[in-house]
């Protein structure tokens, strides 16, 4: 009797406990998993592409590449035409005199007419509105958002792109060179909600 009843007091504990463990695992990993984390989002891109190296070593302007980022809501990612504006010369080889791997998949796109699908790295709400251009002609620098992207070898999220990262900057005190400081107004940029909540 009484073994019976510990049996059962057992059976139960072990299964609450395993259920416990299996949901603590599955929150786990819904805040960790990368995709889900704040910052530091790093996903992996079907051609090595170089910030460090493009924009940073080559010194090749931002808006060359993403061309509607101080013209409309998004900033774009370029076509392949643009990169083959250099790489219909620029073709590395190594020391076999093989194409590099990456020009390689990059020349095969081109030439089957196929667009390279990026993984996005940034990606805001959906119900939130946000526009490039607003920020880009007030003089808001990218790596203000975007950190130190000349020195990335790989894209990476810097911030999160959660509501106080938004109302941080945006609660800040004007400087002469802001519009909102010719405006007169006391924050660099609006705060109710029906800025980013239409
Ligand atoms: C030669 C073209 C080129 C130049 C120059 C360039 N980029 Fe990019 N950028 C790309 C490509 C291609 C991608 C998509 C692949 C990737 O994420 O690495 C990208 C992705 C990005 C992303 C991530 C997009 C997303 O999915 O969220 C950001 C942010 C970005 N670039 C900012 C910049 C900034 C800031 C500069 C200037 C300092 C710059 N880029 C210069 C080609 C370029
Ligand atoms: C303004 C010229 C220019 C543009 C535009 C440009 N690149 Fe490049 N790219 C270069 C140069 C120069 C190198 C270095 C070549 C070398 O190592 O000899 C390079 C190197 C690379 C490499 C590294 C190859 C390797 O493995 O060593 C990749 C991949 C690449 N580019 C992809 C792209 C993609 C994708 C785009 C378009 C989004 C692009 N490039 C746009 C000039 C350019
Ligand atoms: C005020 C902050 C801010 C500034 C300044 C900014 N970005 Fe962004 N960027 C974002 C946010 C937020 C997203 C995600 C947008 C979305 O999901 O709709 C993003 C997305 C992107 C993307 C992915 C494609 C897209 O448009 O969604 C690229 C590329 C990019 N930014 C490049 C740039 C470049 C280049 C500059 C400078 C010329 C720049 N950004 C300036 C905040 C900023
Ligand atoms: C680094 C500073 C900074 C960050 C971060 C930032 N903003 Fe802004 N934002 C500004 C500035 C400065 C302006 C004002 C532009 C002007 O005066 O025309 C602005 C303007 C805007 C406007 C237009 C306001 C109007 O007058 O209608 C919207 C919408 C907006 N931001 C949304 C966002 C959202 C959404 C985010 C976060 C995903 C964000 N911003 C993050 C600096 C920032
Ligand atoms: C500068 C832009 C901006 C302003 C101003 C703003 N929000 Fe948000 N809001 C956001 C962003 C970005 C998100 C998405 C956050 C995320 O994805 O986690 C958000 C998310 C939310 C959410 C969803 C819950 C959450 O926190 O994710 C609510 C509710 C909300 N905002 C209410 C408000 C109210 C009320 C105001 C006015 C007092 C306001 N917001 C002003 C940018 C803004």
């Amino acid at each position: 009797m009484f073994t019976r009843k510990l049996q059962r007091r057992i059976y139960v504990a072990t299964g609450v406990l395993l259920g416990s463990i299996g949901l603590g695992l599955s929150f786990g990993a819904y805040v960790l998993w990368p995709s889900h984390r704040e910052a530091g989002y790093e996903p992996g891109q079907p051609i090595a592409f170089s910030h460090k190296l493009h924009a940073g070593d080559l010194s090749i302007d931002c808006l060359y590449c993403h061309t509607q980022a101080d013209r409309g809501p998004h900033a774009t990612v370029p076509e392949l035409a643009i990169c083959m504006n250099c790489h219909a010369q620029v073709q590395p080889k190594d020391k076999a005199g093989k194409l590099k791997p990456d020009i390689a998949r990059l020349l095969d796109h081109w030439k089957r007419g196929e667009p390279v699908v990026w993984n996005k790295v940034n990606d805001v709400a959906d119900f939130v509105y946000f526009d490039h251009s607003r920020h880009v002609k007030a003089g808001v620098k990218c790596q203000e958002c975007h950190g130190p992207v000349e020195t990335m070898v790989h894209m990476r999220r810097e911030y999160g792109l959660k509501m106080s990262w938004c109302l941080g900057c945006h609660r800040q005190k004007p400087k002469p060179s802001d519009p909102a400081y010719q405006r007169g107004d006391k924050t660099r940029a609006p705060i109710n909600c029906s800025t980013c909540h239409r």
